[in-house]
């Protein structure tokens, strides 16, 4: 039976089914395994996880008495926190997915160059020339007024080698989206984009080695890489760069969690700025969707569930408003209807989060590819509903974007 339990109450000998928090919060990176050293009992508790799943048919339960969770209640109230997002009609956007994607794509090039050569700028010392990241965040924040949904979908889409820059890029429109959504001024959304763009600026003083190691990173290495915020926010100072001071917190503090088990300084709640609230969901959101040489991303929608289960990690309020910028069902998630059929998600729908727009391609019942067809399920006449997000790793297609790409 699986468990979940704090950190605190695992014991050698358990079994960890796995880690609740994103695979940027533990050195561990392997799904299931049984504890059998104080060494990794150790690095456990020292991790910024707080709390795992143990499968107790595989390992030592707890002993009674003891508090835990069981998985049904944890996955109910997680529907229930995606769910009670769905509220409030949606911008229609302007002009049609397929048409912002092609215009997206040019965006995305560009703002990762920017971001490269920004971040060489300030890893040789020179201050960022501040006209030209206004004028990205600004060619962002046009592509997401047209239509949300490409520019947060292309985003997600990133090779290994260029994963720092293009991280960037994606927490930078995560953060611009968010920022609309929160209804904060033009200035404001802004300065989200410029502290997403620059969010992880500090890596640039983090070696190559530990930075683009494709293996599990030590506990040194895992320490090292956790001083990125302190090295960003002094590059930035260090530089001399006309950052804002909300650009400059982001930097500092993007890992900051809101039960406090954050770093570096192991801020609570609103001890933490918004902006720094807002990065930290989008910054997660991006790194677990995001495919590393180490471990393949999750889906978008099985992301999003993940996220709502980790208790204590993100200011609930702020969450909710990202799911209702993303959708409870972001495009490019893999769903199961109840025809038994397989789909992809390709766009939201304006009345609801709860029936977007599907793609099917597959049959789970036959197990064989189908006709694609494109189904509208908030449509009166469609009689198919979404019944459950399916794990990518259940299933070995390849390309799934290709079908909201199309
Ligand atoms: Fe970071
Ligand atoms: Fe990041």
């Amino acid at each position: 039976m699986l468990k979940k339990v704090s950190v605190t109450d695992v014991v050698l000998g358990m079994y960890i089914h796995e880690l609740c928090g994103s695979w940027m919060d533990h050195p561990f990176w392997k799904a299931g395994f049984t504890l059998h050293t104080l060494d990794e009992l150790h690095s456990l508790q020292n991790s910024a996880i707080t709390e795992v799943w143990i499968d107790t048919a595989k390992g030592l339960d707890l002993p009674a008495g003891v508090q835990s969770e069981e998985l049904e209640p944890v996955i109910e109230r997680a529907q229930t926190i995606l769910q009670e997002a769905d509220v409030a009609e949606r911008a229609e956007p302007i002009v049609s997915m397929a048409e912002e994607v092609q215009r997206a794509f040019k965006i995305c090039e560009r703002s990762k160059d920017a971001v490269f050569s920004m971040f060489s700028e300030v890893r040789m010392g020179h201050a960022i020339e501040m006209h030209g990241v206004a004028q990205v965040v600004d060619e962002m924040a046009q592509s997401i007024l047209r239509h949300p949904s490409a520019l947060l979908s292309l985003v997600r889409l990133k090779n290994a080698d260029e994963y720092t820059y293009m991280h960037s890029v994606a927490v930078s429109a995560l953060m611009i989206a968010l920022a609309r959504q929160l209804q904060l001024s033009a200035e404001q959304v802004q300065q989200a984009g410029v502290a997403g763009l620059l969010h992880d600026v500090g890596k640039m003083m983090i070696d190559n080695s530990i930075l683009n190691k494709p293996g599990r990173l030590s506990d040194a290495e895992f320490a090292k890489m956790r001083l990125h915020p302190v090295y960003g926010a002094k590059l930035l100072l260090d530089s001399g760069s006309a950052v804002s001071a909300e650009v400059y917190d982001v930097c500092l503090h993007h890992h900051e969690k809101y039960d406090g088990s954050g770093y570096p300084k192991k801020l609570k709640g609103q001890e933490i700025s918004l902006f720094a609230r807002m990065a930290a969901i989008c910054d997660v959101y991006d790194a677990i969707t995001s495919d590393r040489p180490y471990k393949k991303g999750w889906g978008p929608a099985e992301s999003l569930q993940r996220m709502a289960q980790w208790q204590g990690h993100f200011d609930p309020l702020l969450f909710q408003a990202f799911v209702r910028t993303m959708g409870i069902y972001p495009v490019g998630s893999l769903v199961r209807l109840n025809s038994g059929r397989l789909a992809v998600v390709i766009e939201q729908n304006e009345q609801t989060l709860l029936k977007p727009k599907v793609k099917v391609f597959f049959s789970s019942k036959a197990k064989m590819p189908i006709e694609q067809e494109v189904l509208d399920l908030a449509c009166s006449q469609c009689t198919d509903s979404i019944i459950a997000r399916e794990p990518l790793e259940d299933w070995e297609f390849r390309n799934l974007d290709a079908l909201w790409l199309e």
